[in-house]
C-alpha cells in the first residue's frame, strides 16, 4: 500500500482568546492518500477550516503531527516551509478574498512559478496558458482583473493558482459554498475532472454532507474538534454508525439524487461552545442514544468494521 500523501496525528490546534481557550482542533489523525479525495464534513464551527490551515502553515499547531510525504511539517517556519509548498496548496470559499485585485490574472497564475523560480519567462507564459485552458477559461482573458469575472469564473482562478505549482494534494474549503446553485456544479465536476486526469488527493471540506457525499472516496465526520466517524463513502451513507453522522444525513433533502433510507435523528439545539466542550462525549448533549457512561468517559475512535472508524460508547448495539 503507498503511503499517505498527508497525515495528521493526533493534531491540535488551540486558539487562546481573552474567553478562553478554543479548543478548535483537538486530537484529529486523518490520512489522505496519494489520488484520493477525503471528505471532511461537519456543522459550520467544528474546526474544519482550522484543520487545513493548519496544514498549510496558516495557523499553528498546538501539539501533534501532520506528516506532508512522510515529512514532519508542524512546527516549521515559513522559510522551511516553502520547498515543501509546491505539494500541497488550498482553495478558498471567498476566491475573491484571496486573489490579489490589482494583478491580472496572468499575473496572479504567474506570481507563484516566479516565487519559486520555476521556468523561463517564455516557459511560465505558456504554463498560464495552459493552466487556464485547464480550469476552462479562455487564455486571451489573462489580462483581465478578478473583479471582471463571475463567481464561479473567479474559482476557475482560484483552482488554476492552485495548481500552477502540480501539488499533489489540494485542500478545498467549501469551495462551492459562496458560488450560485447554478454554477456549484460546474465546480465540482471541473475539480474532479482535474483530478483524474492530474492524479491530485482532495482534502475537500464542507458543511454539507449531500456536496462532500457525491465527490469523496472516504469520509470523514468532525465534531466539535474531533472526528466521530470515518469510513468510505458509500458505507457512511448507507450504513452510518455515528449518530451525529446518522443526524447529518437526516438532515440532506430526501429529494436529493441517491437520498440515504437511514432512519432519521432529528439534531436539536447548537453546537456546545469549544471552549468548554462537554466532559466525556462532546456530542452527549445532543445525543438521543446518550447514557451515563457518555459523560463519564470519552469515547474512542475505534474499528467498527473494514475501514469504518467510530467513536461511539453505543455503536455497536445501535447498529
Ligand atoms: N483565529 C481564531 N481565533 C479564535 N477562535 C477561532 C479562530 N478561528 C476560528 N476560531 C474558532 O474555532 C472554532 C472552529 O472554527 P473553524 O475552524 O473556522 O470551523 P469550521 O471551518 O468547521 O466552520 C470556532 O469556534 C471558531 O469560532
Ligand atoms: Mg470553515
Amino acid at each position: 500500500m503507498a503511503d499517505p500523501v498527508l497525515s495528521f496525528r493526533d493534531l491540535r490546534t488551540h486558539y487562546p482568546t481573552r474567553g478562553g481557550v478554543v479548543l478548535a482542533v483537538d486530537g484529529v489523525s486523518l490520512d489522505v492518500m496519494p489520488g484520493e479525495t477525503v471528505g471532511l464534513v461537519g456543522e459550520s464551527g467544528c474546526g474544519k477550516s482550522t484543520l487545513g490551515k493548519t496544514a498549510m502553515g496558516l495557523v499553528k499547531s498546538t501539539s501533534g503531527s501532520i506528516l506532508l510525504d512522510g515529512v514532519e511539517i508542524s512546527g516549521l517556519s515559513r522559510s522551511a516551509l516553502r520547498p515543501l509548498r509546491p505539494k500541497m496548496q488550498m482553495i478558498f470559499q471567498d476566491p475573491y478574498a484571496s486573489l490579489n485585485p490589482r494583478m491580472s490574472v496572468a499575473r496572479i497564475l504567474e506570481e507563484p512559478l516566479i516565487v519559486h523560480g520555476i521556468g523561463t519567462a517564455a516557459e511560465r507564459k505558456e504554463r498560464v496558458r495552459w493552466l487556464m485552458e485547464k480550469v476552462g477559461l479562455r487564455p486571451e482573458a489573462g489580462s483581465r482583473h478578478p473583479h471582471e469575472f463571475s463567481g464561479g469564473q473567479r474559482q476557475r482562478i482560484g483552482i488554476a493558482r492552485a495548481l500552477a505549482l502540480q501539488p499533489r494534494l489540494v485542500i478545498c474549503d467549501e469551495p462551492v459554498s459562496a458560488l450560485d446553485v447554478s454554477v456549484r456544479a460546474q465546480v465540482i465536476n471541473l475539480l474532479m475532472d482535474l483530478k483524474r486526469e492530474l492524479g491530485l488527493a482532495y482534502l475537500f471540506i464542507s458543511h454539507d454532507l449531500s456536496v462532500v457525499e457525491h465527490v469523496s472516496d472516504r469520509i470523514a465526520v468532525m465534531y466539535l474538534g474531533k472526528l466521530v466517524e470515518v469510513a468510505e463513502r458509500r458505507t457512511l451513507w448507507t450504513q452510518p454508525r455515528h449518530p451525529y453522522t446518522k443526524a447529518l444525513i437526516s438532515a440532506v433533502p430526501s429529494t436529493s439524487p441517491g437520498a440515504s433510507s437511514v432512519g432519521r435523528i432529528r439534531l436539536t439545539g447548537d453546537l456546545p461552545s469549544p471552549i468548554d466542550p462537554p466532559s466525556g462525549c462532546r456530542f452527549r448533549t445532543r445525543c438521543p442514544l446518550a447514557i451515563d457512561r457518555c459523560t463519564v468517559e470519552e469515547p474512542a475512535l475505534r474499528t467498527l468494521a473494514e475501514g469504518q472508524l467510530v467513536a461511539c460508547h453505543r455503536a455497536d448495539e445501535a447498529a
